[in-house]
Formats: C-alpha cells, sequence, structure tokens
C-alpha cells in the first residue's frame, strides 16, 4: 500500500468541502522531517486556508475531525501555522508487515489505470564510436522500463539506431579504398571500426582548410606573421595528425612556411575525401545498388556487436526501428506539413516557424536531404498510429533539448496530439578530469572494456571477500557486482546533472553504491543461512512482526515506503528517488542490525520477528534492486 496516496484519499472528501480547487492539495503529504512530530506530516491547511479565506490551523483541525483514517493511525496532531501531523498505530504497521511477507510485491500495487508508454532508449549510431553517453541512455532507459512495467503499465521500447547516417558514407568509402580483406574475413566489425577512423582522421584537416588558406595569405603580405602564430601553427600541425608537430615549438620560420604548405595539401587532401564519403552517402540515400548492399553486409554485423552489449547488460529492447525504417515515410511526412501549412519553403529547403528568437527547424535541406527531425517526426506518427501510447519518453542527452522541444511542437501542431512526449534529459559523464569522460579506446569496443574492467575489479573485491567459493561462482558474482556497480553509479544520480566516473567511488563497499547494496542483500541471506532458518517454516510457525524497539520500528516504517519510493521515481522519470530510498533502507537496516539480535534474540517470537523484519528488507533490496537492472546475489 501507498501510505502517502492512502493518506491523501483519507482526507480528500474533506477538502472537497472547500471546493474542487482545494481537493488538488490533498497530494501534499510528506514522510515527517523530524521524527518526533510523527511519521507523516500533512502540509495542505496552509494553502487551503489562503484559499477560501480562513486561518490555516482552522482548516487543519477540520480535517483532522473529519478524515477518517481508520486504524491505521494512532494520534493526529496540528502544530505550528496548521501542519497536519500523523504517527502511525503500531498495531497496524505490524499487521501490515506480517501480511506482507506472503506478498511477492512487497506492498506494491498495480496502477488502477495502466497507461501506454513507448520508451525511445540507448539509440547509438552504428559502426561509429558508442559513447558512454549511450551507455547512460542505456541504462536510464531501461530502469524506467521496468519500474513502469512493474507498475503495471503497458510499455513498448524502441532502439531508435542511428543506423542511416553519415557515418555509413565513411565506411563505404574506406571499403572501397583502404579495406584490409584478410581483417574483413577475420573480424568484420573491427575492421569496420578500423575503416571509419582511417576515413574519419583522413577528413579530419578539411576542417582546417580555410584557416590555413588565411594563414598563407597572411604570410605573403607579412613575413612576421608566422613567428607570431607559431602557437597556433604547432596547433593545426597537431591536431592535422603531423608526425613532428612538438619539433615546431623551436623551428625557424622557413620550416613554418614549409609546415603550412604541407598542411594546405594535406586539408585540400582531406576535402576531397569529405566530400567523397558525402556522395557515398548521397548515393546510399538515392537508392543506388551497389553501395544499399553494402550496407546490408555491414549492419548484421554492426547489430550483432551490439546486441553482445545489450546481453551482457541484460537489456532488450521489443523494437529496434532504425533511421533507415523510416526513410520511405519521409517524403510524405514533408509533404503533408506544406499542405497543411505547418512548414514552408524557405530559400530552397522546408522549414517550420516558432518565435522570433528561436532557429527555425529543417525538414528537408535544400539540396533535397531529409534531417534527423524530419525522421523523429515520422517516427512520431508511426508510433502514434501502430502503438497508441499515452506518453513517449526519449531518454536523450540534455545537448538534443531544442531538439526535441521543436520536434514536439510540431508533432503537435500535426495533430498527434494524444501522447505526452517528454525529452527525459540528462547530463554528461565526466572523466576524473571533469572533461567529458572517454573510453580510451573509443567505440563499442572501448565500452566493453569498460563493462570487462568493472567486472575485473569486482572480481578483485570478491575474491578477497569469499575464498572460500569457487572459481565459477566468484566470476558470476564479479559480473553481477561490476555490472551492478556500473549500473548504479549512473542511475543514482540526479539524471539531469553531469556526473563525475571514479571506479574507487563506484565500488565502493561503503556508501551510496551499488555494490554495499549487494552487499548488504547478501549479508541478509547469510543471517538465513547461518541459523538455517526456512522461511516456509516461520510463517507456518505463525512468525507476527512485533515491534519492541525503536530501530525496528524505523525499520518497519522504512520498509513501507517502497511504494512511494517507486511511484516517485516513475513519476518524475528519476531513478535515483529509488536508489536513494535503498541506501537508505540499508543504514536503517543496518542500525536495526547493530541494536537487535536476530538469531539470538530474547525470545522466540522476538527471533521470529526480527527475521521476518530481516526477510522484508531483503525482499525489498532484491526487487529495488532488480527495478534498476541489478542483479542481486545471494552471496559476495
Ligand atoms: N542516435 C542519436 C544520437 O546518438 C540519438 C537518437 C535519440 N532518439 C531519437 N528518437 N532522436 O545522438
Amino acid at each position: 500500500m501507498n501510505l502517502r496516496k492512502r493518506l491523501a484519499a483519507a482526507i480528500r472528501p474533506v477538502l472537497a468541502r472547500y471546493g474542487e480547487e482545494a481537493v488538488g492539495y490533498a497530494d501534499l503529504v510528506r514522510p515527517a522531517q523530524q521524527p518526533r512530530f510523527g511519521d507523516y506530516q500533512i502540509n495542505c491547511a496552509m494553502a487551503v486556508g489562503k484559499l477560501i479565506g480562513r486561518p490555516p490551523r482552522e482548516v487543519a483541525e477540520e480535517i483532522v475531525r473529519g478524515a477518517d483514517f481508520g486504524e491505521l493511525v494512532e494520534e493526529v496532531s496540528v502544530a505550528g501555522p496548521g501542519f497536519i501531523n500523523i504517527r502511525l498505530s503500531d498495531k497496524w504497521l505490524a499487521d501490515y508487515l506480517t501480511t506482507a511477507v506472503a506478498d511477492e510485491r512487497v506492498g506494491v500495487e498495480r496502477v488502477e489505470e495502466a497507461k501506454r508508454f513507448v520508451i525511445d532508449f540507448s539509440s547509438p549510431n552504428v559502426a561509429k564510436p558508442m559513447h558512454v553517453g549511450h551507455l547512460r541512455s542505456t541504462i536510464i532507459g531501461d530502469a524506467l522500463a521496468r519500474m513502469l512495467r512493474f507498475m503495471g503499465h503497458v510499455v513498448i521500447t524502441d532502439n531508435h539506431l542511428g543506423d542511416w547516417g553519415t557515418q555509413f558514407g565513411m565506411i563505404i568509402y574506406g571499403y572501397k579504398h583502404f579495406l584490409d580483406e584478410e581483417n574483413w574475413q577475420r573480424d568484420p566489425v573491427a575492421e569496420l571500426a578500423r575503416l571509419y577512423q582511417v576515413v574519419y582522421n583522413r577528413a579530419k584537416p578539411a576542417e582546417i582548410a580555410d584557416e590555413l588558406e588565411r594563414l598563407a595569405k597572411q604570410a605573403q603580405a607579412d613575413p612576421d606573421v608566422l613567428a607570431r602564430k607559431r602557437d597556433r601553427v604547432v596547433e593545426l600541425a597537431a591536431e592535422a595528425g603531423l608526425d613532428d608537430w612538438q619539433s615546431l615549438r623551436e623551428a625557424p620560420v622557413d620550416r613554418l612556411r614549409e609546415v603550412l604548405g604541407v598542411l594546405r595539401e594535406r586539408a585540400e587532401q582531406a576535402r576531397a575525401i569529405a566530400e567523397a564519403a558525402r556522395q557515398e552517402t548521397a548515393r546510399l540515400h538515392a537508392g543506388d545498388p551497389e553501395n544499399r548492399a553494402l550496407w546490408e553486409t555491414f549492419m548484421p554485423h554492426c547489430i550483432e556487436e551490439l546486441n553482445r552489449i545489450y546481453r551482457r547488460l541484460d537489456v532488450h529492447f521489443d523494437y529496434m526501428l532504425g533511421e533507415s525504417f523510416y526513410q520511405p515515410m519521409l517524403e510524405s511526412v514533408v509533404n503533408e506539413l506544406l499542405e497543411r501549412g505547418i512548414a514552408t519553403e524557405s530559400e530552397g529547403a522546408v522549414c517550420v516557424f516558432f518565435g522570433e528568437d528561436e532557429p527555425p527547424c529543417i525538414i528537408r535541406k535544400s539540396d533535397g536531404a531529409y534531417t534527423y527531425a524530419t525522421t523523429d517526426l515520422a517516427t512520431i506518427k508511426y508510433r502514434v498510429e501502430n502503438f497508441d501510447p499515452d506518453h513517449i519518453l526519449y531518454v536523450v542527452d540534455y545537448r538534443q533539448s531544442l531538439h526535441f522541444k521543436q520536434v514536439f511542437e510540431i508533432a503537435r501542431r500535426w495533430g498527434y496530439t494524444k501522447p505526452e512526449y517528454v525529452h527525459v534529459a540528462f547530463g554528461t559523464v565526466l572523466g576524473p578530469d571533469r572533461r567529458p569522460f572517454r573510453t580510451r579506446e573509443g567505440g563499442t569496443i572501448g565500452l566493453e572494456l569498460l563493462i570487462q574492467e568493472a567486472v575485473n575489479r569486482a572480481r578483485r573485491i570478491v575474491d578477497e571477500n569469499s575464498p572460500h567459493l569457487s572459481e565459477d561462482e566468484r566470476q558470476q558474482i564479479a559480473e553481477a557486482v561490476g555490472i551492478g556497480a556500473l549500473k548504479y553509479a549512473d542511475l543514482s544520480q540526479n539524471r539531469t546533472s553531469d556526473y563525475v566516473f571514479s571506479w574507487e567511488k563506484m565500488l565502493a563497499m561503503q556508501g551510496n553504491t551499488g555494490t554495499y547494496l549487494q552487499y548488504a542483500y547478501a549479508r541478509i541471506r547469510s543471517i538465513f543461512r547461518k541459523g538455517e532458518v526456512r522461511l516456509e517454516d516461520l510463517l507456518s510457525g505463525g512468525a507476527r512482526v512485533l515491534l519492541s524497539h525503536a530501530s525496528e520500528r524505523d525499520l518497519a516504517l522504512k520498509i513501507i515506503r517502497f511504494p512511494e519510493a517507486i511511484e516517485q521515481a516513475v513519476r518524475e522519470y528519476m531513478p535515483h528517488y529509488l536508489t536513494t530510498y535503498l541506501y537508505e533502507l540499508a543504514e536503517t537496516f543496518s542500525t536495526f542490525y547493530n541494536h537487535c539480535d536476530v538469531l539470538r534474540a530474547e525470545s522466540e517470537q522476538l527471533r521470529s520477528s526480527r527475521l521476518l523484519l530481516c526477510e522484508l528488507t531483503a525482499r525489498v533490496l532484491s526487487t529495488g534492486l532488480q527495478l534498476l537492472g541489478i542483479r542481486p546475489v545471494e552471496r559476495m
């Protein structure tokens, strides 16, 4: 049972006496800040008092008299300007938890009205270095899918692969010019990654071509320019990948002039390569059979590469409808938007305009190419028509906020007003230097190494703690703990902020980490093993929860808040509400365990009561971890 909701429901009929608007304040029920005042606090009297022009204290007293809290409340009092303090009944708490032991959902009810969600997450650009941002989307998206499903919603997960972008032009160009046949036969994915890198590196100096040209002109007019701009020349040489760029710091000006010439040549070649790659992309998009065939050859390898990572992360998708899937629909999307006057032609392109100070959204470029936005609009139409969602969530980097704001607005103008569109944005993963975190090797391969590193580090911890377990078992635990730590580090942050990646913090046995929670769970399980206790025996023996000690009551109160934590995480699409809760639960348990003997409790009744509290805690921890996509382990 969600107590916050239950208490809100109890005051709603009283608030109804003050009118519709007052009822809206019923949800102002919070866990009490100060335990000495009670367990929950209802804070609506101030707002309602203001609304109807009466002293809040009077309103609070009326609410207290009028509400039927049933037997779950022991004591209600009004404090200060009109806070209503609620103290739950110990008897009710104990009875409730006794029955909760038999409930595999530990008191979490399903929503009354299931909604349909499409969750668009992970969505990497295939055949291109996948960065930790995509890992973040994968982890957060998966946790949201699990929580929403658990609450009883219908969830459709869709991986909107970037499988139609300019990276394919680069790879096709690379395949045609630089293919290492042997490597391709042996390890196609590695060869594709290599080809991408080769073409990327060769095309990159195109970016500095203009600057080099300007510099050359200036140097002609004024021979001292190169000496003055030496630092910049050195930088440009480094950027263009010149081997001996370091030596230029000291080199004579004549050498700088020479280098400038070399750089300009490279930049020109780079331009030609970039242009050639662009043309390969254009040919692919225009349906050229050779390029299409190459794309079809590459794709299964790219997908298998991704699937290997998803399997290891235990992440699954109902659909993987990538950008390529929507290509046949783009023309009609643009035409429809033009016909309805939502889009207009402007300087040869087709755009949708917003306010004065917002850039327009281009849905067809002047060269006829469709854009990322056009694809997303086709995707919305497809999803609405095929999945009929109430909500569409996009778990994507916050840097794409403007894109989504515009796409959502266009979709609404287009008439797709039923779904609520949500950009579930997240911040950047930073390295220890506080710059965007990069895996040294880059790419999916880098991501795999990252996962492997987490598992290796976890293995060291497991080896140290549990040398008595078999090799095989230790490896399995390490896999769960390492990947769990990686996921938890991400999920425990408020997703909207950037966070600093740190192996040490992530795998710490103390503090708010996945490792600590997994350990807390395994420790409770070990109590049962050590005492040779079987839950069935406890239950058939008539065990009941008793609250004899303050720390038992604290633990009981924490346990009953599990539904509230999930509800909040789901309502705001913020998994960290659940992690914070689980961490607090583990801490509360730890206090309880320090104060109360379990296996050697004073009496048989107390022993079984405490074992039930242990069982409930373990159950909440394991359910909670699984909702985050983390596999709990029985020993560690
Ligand atoms: N592939 C895109 C990227 O890597 C993310 C796609 C997100 N989903 C979407 N429907 N736009 O930036």
